[in-house]
């Protein structure tokens, strides 16, 4: 079986959020403020989450990430890993903040995991706490080295730019991925972040990192495939690491998107700006059978919304924050 939407595009990407919980507090992301997490029951259980993995892979998903929150709070995570893994997933990845990376690397590569996507914000330890709220730098650093060092390598490193904020470490970044042999990726902020506080001016656009870094390290395109969300570039001096771009708000990708996610509570979004959320923990909990899960998987991937409207007049984002959707 396969799953396609109403425009032709095929489904072939799941995120699954695993927990709504974070040890991080990163600005673009989550308020200041204590926030109500859901309650344990509230969250799938490994059983549900297991059983949806294999309804999912049975619908042609080859590709599966496990995100959160942060997905390495949640105890068992190595062991639902192992179980996906097992089923014969294409691609399994993971995304973390990579607080608590070095410590479980070597369960991680264990378990079936080959690729992970590490968030850093900020090369300068001091920013780096401001921005996340936390004093983890050393920590995230450990990580980073211990996912190099181990089969999850090379990461991908994810920095959200915001102007004003870490605009002025591009250079940086990109010779750390010259220096670390990383693939440093550049997101531009989404108005997805707790507080409300996006606007368009704090978007940091790709074409302005590209020919910033291109200016410094002549910069060679790399051939990407369709559904992916990165324009992808190797050094033209032969250095090691690999530089990507992510430009959902200026040049938005939604036409070759293949991706859907599943919260940390079950609900099914087409678009990390869905309007709705489609409840799938309510369908599992009354006892549907696979097939009605099937078909109710099916009839609401087949309206997945053409894109994101980011740069409608009329946009407004959607009631859920990133820590609820999972990236
Ligand atoms: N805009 C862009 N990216 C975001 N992320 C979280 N919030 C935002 C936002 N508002 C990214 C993080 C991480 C992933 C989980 O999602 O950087 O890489
Ligand atoms: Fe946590 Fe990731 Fe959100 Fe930062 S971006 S607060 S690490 S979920």
């Amino acid at each position: 079986m396969t799953l396609f939407d109403k425009f032709g595009r095929q489904i072939t990407d799941l995120r699954i959020s695993i927990t709504d919980r974070c040890n991080f507090r990163c600005v673009y992301c989550r308020s200041a403020d204590p926030e109500n997490y859901r309650e344990h029951d509230e969250i799938l259980s490994w059983p549900e989450l297991d059983r949806l993995a294999k309804i999912f892979l049975s619908l042609g998903i080859r590709k599966i990430r496990i995100t959160g929150g942060e997905p390495l709070v949640r105890a068992g995570v190595e062991d639902y890993i192992a179980r996906v893994h097992e089923l014969g997933v294409e691609d399994l990845s993971m995304t973390t903040n990579g607080h608590l990376l070095a410590e479980r690397c070597e369960r991680l590569v264990e378990a079936g995991l080959r690729r992970i996507n590490i968030s850093l914000d900020s090369l300068d330890s001091h920013k780096f706490e401001r921005i996340t709220r936390t004093k983890s730098f050393d920590t995230v650093m450990q990580g980073i080295d211990a996912a190099q060092k181990s089969k999850l390598g090379p990461a991908k490193i994810n920095a959200v730019l915001v102007r004003g904020l870490n605009e002025d470490e591009v250079e940086a970044f990109a010779e750390f991925a010259r220096q670390r042999g990383v693939i440093m990726r550049f997101i531009e902020f989404m108005p997805l972040d707790a507080d409300r506080t996006w606007t368009r001016r704090q978007v940091v656009p790709a074409m302005e990192v590209y020919e910033r870094i291109h200016a410094r390290w002549p910069l060679v395109q790399i051939q990407h495939e369709r559904s992916e969300t990165a324009r992808k570039y190797r050094f033209a001096d032969g250095a090691p690491g690999e530089i990507g771009l992510i430009a959902p708000v200026t040049q938005p990708f939604c036409g070759h998107c293949s991706r859907i996610r599943l919260t940390a509570d079950g609900k099914l979004r087409t678009c990390l700006f869905s309007k709705d959320d489609h409840d799938l923990r309510g369908l599992l909990r009354e006892g549907a059978t696979d097939d009605e899960i099937v078909s109710y998987i099916q009839s609401i991937v087949n309206e997945k919304e053409e894109g994101h409207r980011i740069n409608a007049p009329d946009f407004l984002p959607p009631t859920r924050t990133m820590v609820f959707i999972g990236g």
